[in-house]
């Protein structure tokens, strides 16, 4: 793992957004695996810029994002195909038919998870995973207790996971209970992950996910297991380490 601390939240997105867009000009059919959350929209908002003052291009890649709420429609402001078109996709030059979301509406979610798992493999894999984290340890929508090993498929989300997302919505009781999420083995299967943390609320969790055990009560740890992975922190969030870190 390459753990490398910056002094803010503008800095991390930024050196991610530099990250992304090279990988994207060695490779312009770059397969990008995106997640959602706060986190990562700086990220966005960065390689945005970089799109409209640097000409940026995005019409090749293929993108596949980690997981969808089941029972939100694609027009809900909380869905996440809600979110990506709005904070990302409608504002660059990416061909629509080359995005990829899970379909939380779908009526057979087992069939869905699969097919999503073959078009991920006729993609030719994912080069490049980004990932949040949960302050539980989760990534994509796998909580604790996740197999390690587990592929696309249908996931309750834990008591502490709709209580962390409820201050997107009205009130708790309209966050969804389940999910669609690629597994923990269809992340590890990426040829490269950038984990991205930011904030004091993720120190501890992001503590445990480096420096402890590996182990399914904090699936973010079995990153260490993962040949290039590189986890971009804020002060804050590596305000618990006691590993030497590059800045
Ligand atoms: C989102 C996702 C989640 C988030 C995590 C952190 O697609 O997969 O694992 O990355 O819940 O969320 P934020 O960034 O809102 O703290």
């Amino acid at each position: 793992m390459l753990i490398i601390q910056k002094n803010s939240y503008e800095e991390i997105s930024t050196l991610a957004a530099k990250i992304i867009a090279q990988k994207i000009k060695n490779k312009p059919n770059l397969v990008l695996g995106l997640a959602t959350g706060s986190t990562p929209l700086g990220l966005y908002k960065a390689l945005i810029n970089m799109h409209k003052n640097e000409g940026l291009d995005f019409s090749k890649i293929t993108t596949f994002n980690l997981d969808e709420y089941i029972g939100l429609p694609q027009t809900h402001n909380q869905s996440y195909y809600y979110f990506m078109h709005e904070n990302f996709f409608n504002h660059i030059n990416i061909s629509k038919r080359l995005i990829n979301i899970p379909d939380g509406m779908s009526e057979k979610h087992d069939i869905a998870c699969n097919q999503y798992e073959d078009k991920i493999r006729h993609a030719g894999g994912i080069d490049f995973q980004i990932l949040g984290i949960g302050s539980n340890g989760h990534i994509a929508f796998n909580e604790p207790g996740s197999s390690l090993n587990s592929r696309t498929r249908v996931k309750p989300l834990s008591k502490k996971t709709i209580k962390d997302n409820s201050r997107f919505f009205n009130s708790i009781d309209e966050v969804p209970t389940k999910s669609i999420t690629m597994g923990i083995g269809t992340i590890m299967s990426s040829q490269e992950i950038l984990l991205i943390a930011n904030g004091l609320n993720k120190a501890e969790i992001i503590k445990s996910c480096i420096e402890g055990p590996i182990s399914a009560m904090c699936p973010a740890s079995i990153l260490q297991m993962h040949r290039k992975v590189t986890v971009l922190l804020d002060k804050d969030a590596a305000s618990k380490l006691t590993l030497e870190i590059e800045s």
